[in-house]
């Protein structure tokens, strides 16, 4: 597979996006981070995109497009996340993680096809970011589960309609992975050294996960290595999610 592959990724400024972009830029890649802001890391090529507005996305297509012509991989990032009891929740916030979440993985999906279909993609592949909590419950994030569920499934369905066109799609679902996303989480327990351990001893691996744990599945997944696997949600999560809870002994 020639190193030389088109990447778009979504969300690619920062964490997970950016610990994405940076392994496929080691692999030879030329990557397009497709955020809202650009990267600190200017090595990356940059184009501001809204991905939950579908004009927005058309543009940095079209951008794509002419300076590169075509397009090997997609990589749907970009997602948010809110703390809120159902009750409480607004249309505006459930709109909101929606058109970013599941709304915004469509829409870049749908326009990326084209350049994917080009013949000078080589063995196109897309990697749709969900989570272990479309799979099961935390509190507090109802929209969130159901925005990721939602990726899974749009994900199966990707698979089956381009399959014939020799283009891959799986979903890789990560668990606890540290980056400030969790935050808001953490900030509600008062004692904050106690919930580290406590979070860490949930995961059979014996840690959370980083950044680079779903980088580097991203990008097997989008790799000649993964050629038969397609329509998959690979969970990357420690074991977390294998895990049943028992009280303690
Ligand atoms: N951190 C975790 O523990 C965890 C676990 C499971 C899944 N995920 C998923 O991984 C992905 C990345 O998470 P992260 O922790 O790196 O989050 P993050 O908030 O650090 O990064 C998200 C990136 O998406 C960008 N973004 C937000 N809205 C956008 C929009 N409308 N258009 C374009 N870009 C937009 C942001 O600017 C940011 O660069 C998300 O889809 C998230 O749901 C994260």
């Amino acid at each position: 597979m020639s190193s030389k592959r088109i990447v778009i990724v979504t969300g690619g400024s920062q964490n997970i996006g950016l610990s994405i972009a940076r392994r496929f830029q080691k692999s030879g890649a030329t990557v397009i981070c497709a955020d809202l802001n650009p990267p600190q890391d200017n090595s990356l090529n940059f184009i501001a995109t809204d991905v939950s507005n579908e004009a927005s996305i058309m543009a940095m297509m079209d951008q794509v497009e002419m300076d590169f012509g075509h397009l090997d991989v997609l990589v749907n990032n970009a997602g948010i996340c809110i703390e809120t009891p159902i009750q409480d929740t607004t249309e505006q916030q459930w709109d909101r993680v929606m058109d970013i979440n599941i709304k915004g993985t469509f829409l870049t999906t749908k326009h990326a096809l084209r350049l994917m279909k080009n013949p000078a993609a080589t063995a196109p592949a897309i990697v749709n970011i969900s989570s272990i909590e479309g799979l099961g419950a935390n509190p507090l994030h109802a929209v969130y589960a159901a925005s990721k569920a939602a990726v899974a499934g749009f994900t199966r369905n990707t698979a089956l309609e381009y399959g014939p066109y020799g283009i891959r799609c799986n979903a890789v679902a990560p668990g606890w992975i540290n980056t400030p996303f969790n935050e808001r989480l953490l900030a509600q327990y008062p004692d904050r050294e106690a919930v580290d351990t406590e979070i860490e001893a949930l995961h059979p691996a014996g840690r959370l996960g980083v950044p680079e744990d779903v980088a580097n599945t991203v990008f097997w997944l989008a790799s000649s290595e993964a050629s038969f696997i397609t329509g998959q949600e690979i969970i990357c999560d420690g074991g977390r999610l294998a895990k049943l809870p028992l009280p303690k002994l």
